[in-house]
Formats: C-alpha cells, sequence, structure tokens
C-alpha cells in the first residue's frame, strides 16, 4: 500500500503550495504565470525607449582616435576597476558630477557602466586632468598618487598605434546604429593621425567632419608620433564630454 505522504505545510500558504505540487499541468501553468510577470517587467520598459533616451543635438560620436583608445580601454580590462555610470545618489553626484543620462552612452556599443569600483568612477573624468597628469599616471600610478594600487601601464607609449583597421572598425559601430558617414569611415586612418598634429592639413578635415569642439594635440607629449597613450589619453578626456546635456539638466535649464 503506498503511504500518502503528509502534508506538513502548516499555514494556508503552504498547505496550498504542497497540493499544487502535485498537479502536474497546474503546477507548470503557474510556474509560467509567476515567471512571466519578471519577463514583462524587464520588457514593458523597452516599449517607451524613445521616451527614456533624453535627445541631445549636440551628441557627436567618437573619433576614430577615441574610438581606438576605448577598445584599448576594453583590451586592458580598465572596466574591471572602474564603472563609467554615475548613480541618481546624492553621494555619487557630489563626488563625480551630474549624474549620468541614457543619451551619453547611446553610442557606446558595448557600453562600459560596469559595476565595479576598485578605483574611481570615470565617467567624468574628461577634463578633469592635464594629459601629462595621466601619461604620468598610466607610465606608472605611483608617480602621482603614492599609495595606488592601479597597475603600471607603461608600454603604451611605445606601442605605436595599429590605423590601418580602424576604417573597418567604424563601419561595424555603423552597423550597430552609430552615424558615421562615408567620407568619416574612408578619412579613419587619417583622422587619428591629424587628431595627435594640430598644425597639419588633415586636422581642418578632422575638425570639419567631427565638430569645432574636438581636441586635437599630441596627447602623450610626443608630436609626431601616434602610439596607444595618445588614443587612450584623447578617449579619457572626451568621457563625458560628448554632450553638455548632463551639464543642463543640473543646472535646470532642460529638463
Ligand atoms: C586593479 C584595479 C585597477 C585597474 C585594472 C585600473 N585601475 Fe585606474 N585606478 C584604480 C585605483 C585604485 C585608482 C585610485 C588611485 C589612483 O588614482 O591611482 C585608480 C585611478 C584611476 C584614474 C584617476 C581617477 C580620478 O578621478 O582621480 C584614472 C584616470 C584611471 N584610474 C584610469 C585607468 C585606466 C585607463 C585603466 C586601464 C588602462 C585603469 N585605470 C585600470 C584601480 C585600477
Amino acid at each position: 500500500m503506498v503511504r500518502r505522504p503528509r502534508c506538513r505545510g502548516n499555514s494556508i500558504v503552504f498547505g496550498f503550495h504542497y497540493r499544487l505540487e502535485r498537479k502536474s499541468i497546474w503546477f507548470v501553468v503557474a510556474i509560467v504565470f509567476v515567471a512571466s510577470i519578471g519577463g514583462l517587467v524587464e520588457i514593458a520598459p523597452l516599449f517607451t525607449i524613445d521616451q527614456t533616451v533624453e535627445k541631445a543635438p549636440d551628441m557627436r560620436v567618437y573619433t576614430p582616435l577615441e574610438l581606438a583608445g576605448r577598445d584599448i580601454y576594453t583590451r586592458e580590462g580598465c572596466y574591471a576597476c572602474h564603472s563609467q555610470m554615475i548613480r541618481t545618489l546624492r553621494d555619487e553626484v557630489e563626488r563625480y558630477g551630474p549624474y549620468s543620462l541614457a543619451v551619453e552612452s547611446q553610442y557606446d556599443h558595448p557600453m562600459l557602466w560596469g559595476s565595479k569600483r576598485t578605483g574611481p568612477d570615470l565617467a567624468r573624468i574628461g577634463g578633469k586632468y592635464s594629459d601629462e597628469w595621466h601619461v604620468a599616471h598610466l607610465d606608472n600610478p605611483r608617480h602621482v598618487v603614492a599609495k595606488s594600487i592601479m597597475p603600471a601601464y607603461g608600454w603604451l607609449k611605445r606601442t605605436p598605434l595599429r590605423t590601418e583597421d580602424l576604417g573597418r572598425r567604424l563601419r561595424a559601430q555603423r552597423k550597430v546604429g552609430v552615424p558615421y558617414t562615408d567620407a568619416m569611415i574612408a578619412q579613419a586612418a587619417a583622422d587619428a593621425l591629424a587628431q595627435t598634429e594640430p598644425d597639419s592639413p588633415g586636422a581642418e578635415g578632422l575638425l570639419q567632419r567631427y565638430g569645432e569642439a574636438t581636441q586635437v594635440r599630441a596627447f602623450d607629449g610626443i608630436p609626431g608620433t601616434l602610439t596607444e597613450m595618445d588614443a587612450l589619453v584623447a578617449y579619457l578626456q572626451i568621457l563625458g564630454r560628448l554632450t553638455d546635456l548632463a551639464h543642463q539638466v543640473e543646472a535646470g535649464t532642460r529638463q
């Protein structure tokens, strides 16, 4: 004789669950129902994405040099210690500046928000320090911050930047929605070099394509050489400065 296990649940909820577990079809239906609530909560906001992402007409795309720097940032795993997303909390805003807006990572594929902060958030690092500071810091963080535990990246200033595949990288970004033009793609390698040479003929074309506010200088401090350090510092110096919208929202001049 098969003995029926006794219902151990003595509350209404556990008693109900115990009976439900023994009706397999209804149990499956109940699982699907409960799981779909979680799915809906995640999917529903995507239908209003147009209203969620702010409009920032002044938002510009990364130049080829900055994009190359971004790739180095990813390659070296900087995101494992640094986030790029300032939360809407008072202590964050007071420490790092205006909180991050969705539109600011519109052209980040993949995004580098991160969730680990061994070091500080870098979403608004652009313009906080001079190029010289960044070069010295990346060369060996202990040169400028005595007790830093950040690893040294000294080889960056000795490694020439590969530019021959930059056009293809821009094209790949266009495939996922970044509005690079044909001219930007065709000129990618030349533009990367021009961004480190202010007086070169190429610099003018670069400013036409990416806007007058584009920063053009020898980021690694050594004119005439295009290194990985140039690219990474150019990228760090533009972080948080692709659009002014966050500062306008903070000042209350835009909602
Ligand atoms: C092992 C963790 C770790 C990694 C990996 C790391 N950092 Fe850091 N970073 C830190 C720590 C800790 C600090 C704070 C001390 C200092 O300023 O050196 C810091 C500070 C910084 C700062 C100064 C921030 C400020 O507001 O003062 C910058 C810029 C920076 N890191 C860039 C980078 C870049 C670029 C990379 C990748 C090439 C990188 N870090 C990789 C831990 C890390």
